[in-house]
C-alpha cells in the first residue's frame, strides 16, 4: 500500500481537510505564512512535540482542519498517522491515535512476541500466576503521560508496567511484595533498580517520601481468588510446579478472605497514592467483579466508589479476553457466567 507521506511535497507548508481527505494549500502566500509559523512552533514549542516529529522537523507541515491559517495549531507528518495539537497537555499522540485509544472497550489477548521476550530474560517469569502484557500497559502510559514522567505500580508483580516504562521512554517505579516476582524484576529492568521495592504497598509514602507521580497504573490482587481456584488452572499449574497464589505472607493482600477488610485495605493503599500524584493526574486500576459462594463481589463497582471520595471518577475501559476457554459453569442447574473481562477504572486526582 502507498503510504500517504505528504513530507515529499517540499513546496506546500499548509494542509487542511477537504471533504475528508488531507490536501495542501496551494496559495503562495498561505505557504509562505505556514514557513514561519513552523519556525516560531519549533523555537517556542519544542519541548512539548513528540521526538518522531522533532527529528524530522524539515517535513513536518501546519496543519488547520478548516483551512484557517491564522488559528493554526496542529502540525501533520503523516496523512495516516494523523496532526499532533501543540497545545496537547496530557500526552504525544496524534488526535487520530487519541480517538483510538478512547473506545471504551477493548480485546486483547496475551501476546507471544511478549512472552517470548520475557522468557528471554527469565525463565521463571511463569512462575507468576496472574500478569498483564506490557504492550497492553504501553497503550495506557502512551496516553496518560508523555516521554521522561513517572510511572508508579503499586503490585508490580514481574514487572509488567515497568518493561512498558521502558519501552515507552518513562521512568518506571513499584512495589512487590513477593521477593521472588522483585528479583524478575530487576533482572527485567534493571534501569529502574533504585525505584523498585520488595515492600508491602501500604508504606508507598514513606517508600517515595520526596517522589511525585504523573501516573498510576496497576493490578492488585483480585481479592482471594487464587487461594479459591479449584478449576484446571490450578490443576495445571501445580503439575508445571508453577505457583498458584502470590505467597503465603500475612500482608499478601491475596490473603484476605474478607471481602470489606480486602476492599478497605486496597482503597487505603490508593489513597496513599493520591497523595504522591501531582494535580491533574490519572490512575488505572485493573480489576474484575468476583465471584464467592455463588454470589457476585462487585469489587470493581466497590473499588471506584470508594475512591471517588478523593479521586473523581471519570470512566471505565472494559478489556475482554476472547480467547480463553469457556467452562460449563452452572450447568444444568443455574446461572453461572465465565466471566472473560476486566474493568479498567480511570480515576483523576483533580484537585
Ligand atoms: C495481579 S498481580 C500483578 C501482576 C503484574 N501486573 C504483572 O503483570 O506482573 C498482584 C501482585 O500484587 C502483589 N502483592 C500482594 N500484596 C501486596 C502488598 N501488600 N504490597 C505489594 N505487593 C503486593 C502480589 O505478590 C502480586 O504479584
Amino acid at each position: 500500500m502507498q503510504k500517504k507521506l505528504i513530507s515529499d511535497v517540499q513546496e506546500y507548508y499548509f494542509y487542511y481537510k477537504n471533504n475528508k481527505s488531507i490536501v495542501p494549500c496551494l496559495d503562495d502566500k498561505s505557504n509562505e505564512k505556514a514557513k514561519l509559523m513552523l519556525n516560531n512552533i519549533y523555537n517556542n514549542y519544542k519541548d512539548n512535540i513528540p521526538k518522531r516529529f522533532i527529528s524530522q522537523w524539515d517535513k513536518v507541515k501546519l496543519y488547520d482542519p478548516n483551512g484557517n491559517i491564522d488559528s493554526a495549531h496542529a502540525i501533520i507528518l503523516d496523512i495516516d498517522q494523523g496532526a499532533y495539537d501543540i497545545k496537547n497537555s496530557l500526552n504525544y499522540l496524534t488526535g487520530k491515535e487519541w480517538t483510538k485509544f478512547t473506545c471504551s472497550w477493548f480485546v486483547f489477548n496475551a501476546l507471544q512476541k511478549d512472552l517470548k521476550e520475557e522468557q528471554e530474560i527469565c525463565e521463571n517469569c511463569v512462575d507468576h500466576p496472574a500478569t498483564y502484557s506490557p504492550t497492553m500497559i504501553e497503550d495506557f502510559i502512551l496516553f496518560f503521560t508523555k516521554e521522561g514522567m513517572k510511572v508508579i505500580d503499586p503490585f508490580a508483580g514481574i514487572g509488567s508496567t515497568l518493561v512498558a516504562c521502558k519501552r515507552t521512554n518513562r521512568i518506571g517505579y513499584g512495589t512487590e511484595l513477593n521477593k521472588k516476582y522483585y528479583d524478575i524484576i530487576l533482572k527485567r529492568v534493571p534501569e529502574f533498580y533504585k525505584n523498585i521495592y520488595n515492600a508491602d504497598a501500604r508504606n508507598i509514602k514513606e517508600l517515595y517520601n520526596d517522589e511525585q507521580f504523573n501516573f498510576c497504573i496497576s493490578s492488585p490482587p483480585y481479592w482471594d481468588v487464587l487461594n479459591r481456584s479449584t478449576d484446571g488452572f490450578k490443576k495445571t499449574r501445580e503439575g508445571n510446579g508453577l505457583d498458584v497464589k502470590y505467597s503465603d505472607l500475612s500482608n499478601d493482600l491475596g490473603n484476605i478472605a474478607d471481602y470489606d477488610q480486602f476492599v478497605g485495605e486496597l482503597t487505603k493503599i490508593y489513597l496513599d497514592i493520591f497523595d504522591k500524584l501531582v494535580k491533574g493526574a490519572y490512575i488505572v486500576i485493573i480489576v474484575k467483579n468476583i465471584k464467592k459462594g455463588g454470589k457476585l463481589y462487585p469489587l470493581a463497582w466497590d473499588l471506584a466508589k470508594s475512591l471517588s471520595n478523593k479521586y473523581v471518577l471519570k470512566d471505565e475501559k472494559i478489556w475482554i479476553q476472547d480467547k480463553i476457554q469457556l467452562s460449563p459453569y452452572g450447568y444444568p442447574y443455574s446461572w453461572a457466567s465465565n466471566i472473560l473481562h476486566h474493568y479498567c477504572i480511570i480515576l483523576k486526582k483533580e484537585v
